[in-house]
């Protein structure tokens, strides 16, 4: 199997020390970070907006992954970029206009990503994923950090990559939600080269050993 890409969420640190959490996760080996913004109205629960990203910017060289848990994401799209961002996902069931969007995320230079829920049919996103640079799989109902793994997300992922062979493309596979060394392989398996890993990382003792389980999981 090819390697995968560890990318921490960092709504599982200690937002009090969070210019040492980061400098941990960089230490421990994480590829990319993962930023879960939340809007309070798509999401039952509230984290970050560009203020506080332009400043956590400032404290690594590890790309910013933002999953954007919001509604009116277009109007968003600019503040984010200029706050740091390297991706934007944005999602399906909060955009309707999901090709305006994306585009304007490319051209703020970012790579543009499209999320998706559980409960939500991979049809929908099936037209737009030639201008995705990446699709964010939700393995669990987004909102939280910790919860449980729902395993029907190892058959979507499958087919999202049979999807995206049929039509000849490169669409990253990107997982979020309950991976851990105990659940990662099966998906990692089935195309998912993306990991976020919350709990998993940031609420273990030893992150770079935690970082390694991922990869040693999916070998
Ligand atoms: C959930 C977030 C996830 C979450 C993952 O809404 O999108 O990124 O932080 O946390 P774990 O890995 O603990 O499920
Ligand atoms: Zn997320």
């Amino acid at each position: 199997m090819p390697p995968i890409r560890v990318a921490p969420s960092i709504l599982s640190a200690d937002f009090t020390r969070m210019a040492d959490e980061l400098a941990s996760l960089e230490a421990a080996g994480a590829d990319v970070v993962h930023v879960d913004v939340m809007d309070g109205h798509f999401v039952p629960n509230l984290t970050f907006g560009p203020p506080i990203i332009e400043q956590l910017r400032k404290r690594t060289k590890l790309p910013f992954d933002v999953h954007l848990m919001i509604e009116n994401a277009d109007r968003w799209v600019r503040a984010y970029r200029d706050a740091g961002a390297d991706w934007i996902s944005v999602h399906v069931e909060a955009v309707p206009h999901l090709h305006r969007v994306l585009q304007a995320i490319a051209e703020s230079g970012a790579k543009p990503g499209v999320a998706i829920n559980p409960g939500t049919s991979l049809a929908l996103i099936d037209e737009a994923l030639p201008w995705c640079h990446h699709v964010l799989l939700m393995s669990v109902n987004p909102g939280f950090g910790g919860q449980k793994f729902i395993p029907e997300s190892t058959e979507k992922a499958r087919r999202l990559s049979e999807m995206i062979r049929a039509r000849g493309l490169a669409t990253v596979i990107e997982m979020d939600g309950g991976l851990a060394p105990s659940t990662v392989r099966d998906p990692v398996v089935a195309g998912v080269s993306v990991v976020v890993a919350g709990s998993a990382v940031l609420g273990a003792p030893d992150r770079a050993a935690a970082i390694s389980a991922l990869r040693d999981a999916c070998r």
